[in-house]
């Protein structure tokens, strides 16, 4: 039952009516205006307990919406959310995060957030692909940004051309997303850039599932202290794959990343399958990545399948003389298969640990990962790290220092 009033708001209308005896409170329908939607569905999510857009209704975004501290709510998005592609307002108003200079379009926080409904929230990425060619330092938004919250799930959900990272996940606990579908899409020769599938930042138990991803950048990324993470049932396509860091970039700072899973993933077009990277140098920061694996991976076309760099960004000498104060340890990686792109030559995989036994326990069980044809027989290439498990022959001897 719908009781029949109607509220004309700033930029769109939602009705209000009582809930179905399911959910319980109040439940509201936001519908579009010829103006910014923006306000009305802020208001709408603040008031009602569940909150509808309906099939098809493309609410037009064209400011910044804070859903944080909220509690209970259900949002129904069978629609689209759709964010304009006003860049000096965005720029300007963005939600700024200080982690890696960010801004957000939409962040939502609080507890027991629930986002599914098979809709769209669309970025308007092209502009942003476009003048990020020639300015590089330009500030791009993210998509959907969950901030300090607990309980969130957000299921059955495409999202497209996203300017920046599609996903940030900063300072959430039990956060699952389910069934999200991906694609950052340039229509011209500017490349959707940065366009990672999701970011996870001083978080803990975060659930990424059942997803496709096409995007230009990390599919997954674990910066630092992710803890309790699984990345599973994905299909990642021109990616920059699933990395764990980088960490130890920042002097003074201890990075935390433990327990985290990822299983059944398709990497294809890709710079990386399973990465771990961290900083080296003089000068870094420090933290510890515990207990990590990576199983049943198929990859193809991918420049480095498996790949730990425990000297990112930081030249053999330097990283000799100033390990990296991030210890790698605990990690498997099993039944890897598939091809490489070849851009490394022969090379399959690497282990490319700092000296000094900075990388323990690592080992490596059923990969089965090859070169094309025109590079050979594979390579398995290693330093600073006594590899087990029973494909460890491979990698051959390792240690040496
Ligand atoms: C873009 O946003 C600014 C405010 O930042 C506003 O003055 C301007 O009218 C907007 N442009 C369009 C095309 O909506
Ligand atoms: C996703 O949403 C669509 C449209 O509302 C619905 O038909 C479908 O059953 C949903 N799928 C899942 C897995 O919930
Ligand atoms: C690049 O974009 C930023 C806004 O994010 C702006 O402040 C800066 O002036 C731009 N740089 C150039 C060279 O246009
Ligand atoms: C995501 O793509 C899959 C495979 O094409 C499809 O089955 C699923 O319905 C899509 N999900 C959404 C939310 O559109
Ligand atoms: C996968 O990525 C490649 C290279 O980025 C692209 O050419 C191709 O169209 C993508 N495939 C799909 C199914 O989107
Ligand atoms: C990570 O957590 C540890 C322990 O709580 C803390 O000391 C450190 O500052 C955190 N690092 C970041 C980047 O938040
Ligand atoms: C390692 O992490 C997994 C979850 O990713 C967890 O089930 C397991 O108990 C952890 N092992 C240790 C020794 O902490
Ligand atoms: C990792 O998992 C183990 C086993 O479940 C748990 O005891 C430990 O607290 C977890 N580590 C973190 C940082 O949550
Ligand atoms: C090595 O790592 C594995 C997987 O995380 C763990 O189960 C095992 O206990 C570790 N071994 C040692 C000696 O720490």
């Amino acid at each position: 039952m719908h009781i029949p009033f109607w509220t004309a708001l700033v930029g769109g209308l939602f009705s209000v009516g009582r809930a179905a005896p399911n959910t319980g409170g109040l439940s509201c329908t936001v519908t579009a205006s010829s103006g910014d939607d923006g306000p009305a569905f802020v208001d709408a999510v603040q008031r009602c307990d569940s909150v509808t857009i309906p099939r098809e209704t493309t609410l037009s975004i064209a400011t910044r919406m804070d859903m944080t501290g909220l509690k209970d709510k259900n949002i129904n998005l069978l629609g689209t959310v759709k964010f304009t592609s006003n860049m000096s307002y965005w720029i300007n108003n963005g939600f700024p995060f200080e982690f890696q200079d960010q801004i957000a379009f939409w962040i939502v926080g609080g507890k027991n957030i629930h986002i599914n409904g098979g809709g769209t929230i669309d970025g308007s990425g092209q502009v942003w692909y476009d003048a990020f060619a020639t300015n590089s330092t330009l500030l791009r938004p993210i998509l959907l940004t969950v901030y300090q919250a607990t309980d969130i799930s957000i299921k059955n959900i495409t999202m497209i051309n996203s300017p920046e990272w599609f996903n940030f996940v900063n300072e959430g606990q039990n956060v699952i997303y389910d069934g999200i579908n991906i694609t950052a899409l340039s229509t011209s020769n500017n490349l959707a850039k940065n366009t990672d599938g999701w970011d996870i930042y001083r978080s803990d138990s975060v659930s990424i599932m059942n997803s496709n991803i096409n995007n230009g950048d990390d599919c997954v990324s674990l910066k630092p202290n992710s803890t309790n993470i699984i990345a599973s049932d994905l299909i990642c396509n021109g990616s920059h794959g699933i990395s764990v860091g980088s960490l130890g970039q920042y002097s003074g700072v201890y990075d935390i990343i433990e327990n985290f899973t990822s299983t059944n993933v398709q990497m294809y077009n890709a710079q990386n399958g399973a990465r771990i990277k961290a900083f080296a140098g003089a000068g870094v920061g420090s933290g510890i990545v515990k207990n990590i694996s990576f199983s049943f991976f198929t990859e193809g076309n991918v420049d480095n399948p498996l790949i730990v760099n425990q000297c990112y960004m930081t030249d053999t000498t330097e990283c000799a003389a100033h390990p990296s104060n991030v210890y790698i340890q605990d990690v498997t990686f099993s039944n890897f298969k598939g091809t490489s792109s070849g851009k490394m030559q022969s090379v399959v995989a690497s282990l490319a640990c700092s000296p000094d036994a900075r990388c323990n326990n690592i080992s490596v069980n059923d990969i089965f990962l090859e070169p094309p044809p025109q590079d050979g027989h594979a390579t398995y290439s290693c330093q600073n790290v006594n590899v087990t498990g029973n494909t460890a022959h491979l990698f051959g001897n390792c240690v040496t220092t």
